[in-house]
């Protein structure tokens, strides 16, 4: 059987074509690529939170490693690790809090969870399942964006990998994320500058950049729409008190969540 990050990698680069481009620019210059993260999105419906996200990489080994609140998007995450083995990578769960949000928000995830079969929602390897509802409607996916950019996309794509993010430290052709960037930019890729296009400090131990999210047609029950898919990451960890810093910074993430947003990519055309 297919491991659970080949499985979340063949769906992830099928909707984003770029990833597998860019990975496979770094292999053909003699680099092998370590991946530092996998990042998650869901809402905190019992049903479908992180805990039950969490299930296939619990029973891989992986535990809690840390936990982070972003107020501003209303999410709260945990990032798991195998404890001892570095060189997997980090799983990074985030989660919609729907009590913060508005009665209509909540009410619209509450009918997609249930329009759902509850067998399937059971389903351990709920995670690698992509999207188990009916085909979305680009009215509701309007209504939800207005809110929740986050919310919108879970409507989309549901439960899958949001991005892969390259382990900079490991790749032999590249010194710094600053290079990573300056490459990418080179090929034609456009870096999320949200924040500045390098997220975090060496001083914090952990330096992000990401491109923004591919725009891909999609098939609406109203017809097809340009929307964005996923992003890919870059990430470049730093030694604090002798100890390659091993968490994620959340006003670094903050700014990362926004590589799918819709906004971004329409101010930069
Ligand atoms: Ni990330």
């Amino acid at each position: 059987m297919k491991g659970v990050f080949q499985t979340l990698w063949d769906g992830y680069t099928r909707l984003t074509p770029s990833a597998k481009v860019i990975h496979d620019l770094f292999e053909s210059n003699g680099d092998t690529i370590v991946n530092d993260h996998i990042a998650i999105r869901t809402f905190n419906d019992s049903r479908v939170d992180i805990a039950k996200m969490a299930e296939p990489f619990i029973s891989l080994g992986y535990v809690e490693a840390g936990t982070y609140e972003f107020p501003a998007k209303k999410l709260f995450a945990k990032h798991f690790h195998i404890p001892g083995n570095s060189n997997a990578p980090k799983v990074f769960i985030s989660e919609l809090k729907l009590e913060l949000m508005s009665d209509s928000l909540r009410r619209s995830v509450s009918l997609i969870l249930d329009s759902v079969d509850p067998a399937d929602l059971e389903d351990p390897n709920l995670v690698l399942t992509g999207r188990p509802w009916s085909k979305p409607s680009h009215q509701l996916y309007e209504k939800l964006r207005e809110e929740s950019e986050y919310a919108a996309w879970m409507y989309l794509y549901g439960f899958c990998a949001n991005h892969f993010t390259v382990n900079v430290n490991e790749l032999k052709g590249f010194e710094s994320l600053e290079a990573v960037n300056d490459a990418l930019e080179a090929e034609g890729f456009t870096l999320n500058a949200s924040g500045g296009k390098i997220k975090g400090s060496k001083e914090q131990g952990l330096e992000q950049s990401s491109i923004l999210a591919d725009l891909q047609d999609f098939d609406f029950v109203e017809g097809v729409y340009k929307v964005p898919t996923c992003y890919y990451e870059f990430a470049m960890r730093h030694e604090l008190n002798g100890e390659l810093f091993d968490g994620f910074i959340a006003g670094s993430a903050d700014k990362i969540f926004e590589s799918t947003d819709l906004k971004l990519q329409t101010k930069l055309s």
